[in-house]
């Protein structure tokens, strides 16, 4: 680990530090996806190591799985936790109504389930996923292998009819192989440039035979927590209303960032 961390990890970590204010002991909590829902898992990790917190995790990726467990953090499934108190995880974009588009790191469908099966959905980010309007980074959508080429067709054709500038779609890859999800589907990524009803375009998606999920995620995150590069965050509810500002203090000699490199 370099002596100083980068705007952009001080912005995360400090997103995901703060996300801690709003976890209790006995807390049954879904764990995100992703770069900036590392850093939440290692916090996490940490209150359940130093302060004894006893909560339970419920990852969104075999990689959260893995991560959580070595940090110390007991792992149960969706369905042996049945309903979480909170779920938090990071976005690819979230506008002024707290929707989002997620799925980037290829982890959408987990984490809409089980975001869905919270009480509360925090998220947590750097300002540069903010966005007016929705659309510009690529819409995923996760598609079964049978057929894949139709199905991704048939989306195209659909989009034609929808309130949005691009039309394309492309196979996502890993090397030369199809990128493969945990689930065993395919991923096709919409470059639609900007989506001008989400939630039209959200339900017509999921109308496809071969889509099963898309990373429109619409009303279903409370709070955003946005980290700023010097240690600012801003933190948003949807339900109140209310924006308010607060500022985390951490050290990098922390326990946190012993193991990174
Ligand atoms: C994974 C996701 C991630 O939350 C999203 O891609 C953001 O990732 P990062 O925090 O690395 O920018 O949806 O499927």
């Amino acid at each position: 680990m370099s002596d100083t961390l980068s705007p952009i990890d001080t912005a995360k970590f400090v997103a995901a530090k703060k996300a801690m204010d709003y976890v209790e002991d006995g807390m049954k909590i879904g764990l995100g996806t992703g770069s900036t829902a590392e850093w939440m898992v290692r916090c996490l990790g940490e209150l359940v190591r130093e302060e004894g917190l006893n909560i339970v995790g419920v990852p969104t990726s075999s990689r959260t799985a893995e991560l959580a467990r070595q940090q110390g953090i007991r792992v149960i499934s969706l369905d042996e936790a049945k309903w979480l108190d909170l779920t938090i995880d990071g976005a690819d974009e979230f506008d002024g109504e707290l929707n989002l588009i997620k799925g980037g790191g290829g982890a959408l469908l987990q984490e809409k389930i089980v975001a869905t099966a919270s009480d509360q959905m925090i998220v947590i980010s750097d300002v540069s996923k903010q966005v007016d309007t929705l659309g510009a980074f690529p819409l995923p959508v996760e598609v079964i292998p049978f057929g894949w080429q139709t199905t991704k067709a048939l989306v195209e054709e659909t989009l034609v009819a929808m309130e949005v500038l691009g039309h394309q779609s492309t196979l996502r890859m890993n090397g030369e192989a199809a990128y493969v999800t945990d689930e065993g589907n395919h991923i096709i990524d919409l470059h639609l440039q900007r989506i001008g009803n989400a939630r039209q375009l959200a339900l017509v998606l999921n109308q496809i035979p071969g889509v099963v999920e898309n990373g429109l995620f619409i009303d279903i995150c409370d709070k955003v927590i946005i980290g700023h590069g010097d240690g600012r965050v801003t933190i948003r509810d949807i339900i109140s209303g209310e924006e308010s500002e607060d500022r985390v203090e951490f050290e990098e000699s922390e326990n946190i960032f012993a193991d990174l490199d």
